[in-house]
């Protein structure tokens, strides 16, 4: 059970403003104790992690493999090695379309991926697909918002390579049966890959469990600051793959003739990185953990429930997906009968409520739907039944504000 006005003195965020921030699924708020250790991390331990021989490196090294530990237990994964730290879940996702694509698809092969995708796994698949010669084929989503595992059974064949789809979309909020999709895939011989960054921080992730072969997600869209980002890969794959970034530390030796790469996960982590980032992410996880992810999901469909029961009084208001709260995990996507959501969210800003417009990085689900955009609400497990009667209150405005008389 959460206490939420106890959570909410660990986000300084709240102490000094009115808005109701309801757009988590761009980005969440961070709490003191990330931020501190972010700080700690930066004015006391900053070297160079890997290069060093002195003891400040050494230490940066090791609280930088410490977040990287951390982040395999959250998840479940074997090995730290099966981590690799990213910049956020899109390029996780570029690395996995360039290196398993360049390594397992050939001309005339097959990629499943889905209408509901996030540019970031999507447009990867395509342009991996343009340049080797393969397909991209489609799976749609149902009134739910979920796919469909008889259509995916209908549309994979022999010549399919990797299926990519997302665990939760960030337009409806409904996490899919992944470990139903990946036993399909597996059976197959393909491998699947798995957009995360809206479902782990909202839900129990076990990657051993999913038997999924590579998982994306973003630090900022749990608490941990913007410019880190993880990908999951199972070991065996990884040793396999050819780098996607190449410079500094990723290699073992190299010559003017030969280069042998560094072993795992330093292949893919080329240049500096982002310690400061890591340990941001790890102290994110712990806060989490403290917590409990189920409390948190407990309480997310807690204010799900508050907002649907409203807006469903509310007429001429449609919202996307399905019409139970357990399937939207805080995301509400909504539109309104006459009024484009710009001037949606325009009227929403000027009530101090934070929400999301336009196609959220999910246009082509638009064009399927044939609806031009849309407007989207997304809670986080500190958000209070104030905020979201907030948002409420200020919808019941909007028709009567464009001079509608319902
Ligand atoms: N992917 C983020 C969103 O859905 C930015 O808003």
């Amino acid at each position: 059970m959460i206490n939420v006005e106890e959570i909410r003195k660990d986000f300084p965020f709240f102490e000094q403003t009115k808005l109701a921030y309801l757009d988590n699924s761009a980005t969440s708020h961070r709490p003191k104790a990330v931020v501190e250790a972010v700080a700690d991390y930066e004015y006391y331990h900053n070297a160079n992690p890997f290069r060093g021989l002195y003891d400040l490196s050494i230490d940066a090294t090791d609280r930088y493999e410490a977040a990287r530990a951390k982040v395999a237990k959250f998840i479940n994964a074997r090995d730290s090695k099966e981590i690799i730290f990213t910049r956020n879940a899109s390029e996780s996702l570029n690395l996995v379309a360039s290196s398993l694509g360049r390594m397992v698809i050939n001309e005339d092969d097959e990629i499943i991926t889905t209408v509901v995708e996030h540019h970031s796994n999507m447009l990867p698949w395509r342009l991996m697909a343009q340049s080797l010669g393969a397909t991209v084929k489609y799976l749609t989503v149902k009134e739910d918002g979920g796919f469909d595992i008889e259509e995916l059974k209908s549309l994979i064949t022999d010549k399919t390579k990797i299926v990519a789809l997302t665990a939760m979309s960030n337009i409806y909020g409904k996490v899919n049966d992944v470990k139903e999709f990946a036993k399909v895939v597996h059976e197959h011989g393909a491998y699947i890959v798995v957009d995360g960054a809206q479902s782990v921080p909202h839900s129990k992730t076990d990657v051993q469990d999913l038997d999924v072969d590579f998982l994306a997600f973003s630090g900022h869209k749990m608490l941990a600051p913007m410019g880190i980002g993880v990908l999951y890969g199972k070991q065996e794959l990884l040793e396999k793959m050819p780098p996607f970034l190449s410079g500094g530390e990723m290699i073992e030796y190299v010559t003017l003739e030969d280069i042998s790469y560094a072993e795992l996960p330093h292949k893919f982590e080329a240049g500096t990185v982002n310690a400061g980032g890591a340990v941001g992410l790890a102290a994110a996880i712990d806060y989490i953990e403290n917590i409990g992810i189920e409390n948190i999901a407990e309480r997310e469909l807690e204010l799900t429930e508050l907002a649907l029961s409203q807006i469903k009084e509310i007429p001429h208001v449609t919202v996307l997906g399905s019409d139970k709260a357990e399937d939207h995990h805080g995301i509400i996507t909504f539109k309104i009968d006459g009024v484009h959501p710009h001037d949606i969210a325009a009227i929403m800003a000027d009530n101090n409520v934070a929400v999301r417009a336009g196609h959220h990085c999910a246009e082509p689900l638009h064009h399927f739907i044939e609806i031009p955009s849309t407007t989207r609400a997304s809670i986080m497990f500190y958000n209070t039944e104030d905020e979201v009667l907030k948002f409420v209150d200020t919808l019941k405005k909007i028709r009567p504000m464009m001079g509608y008389e319902d």
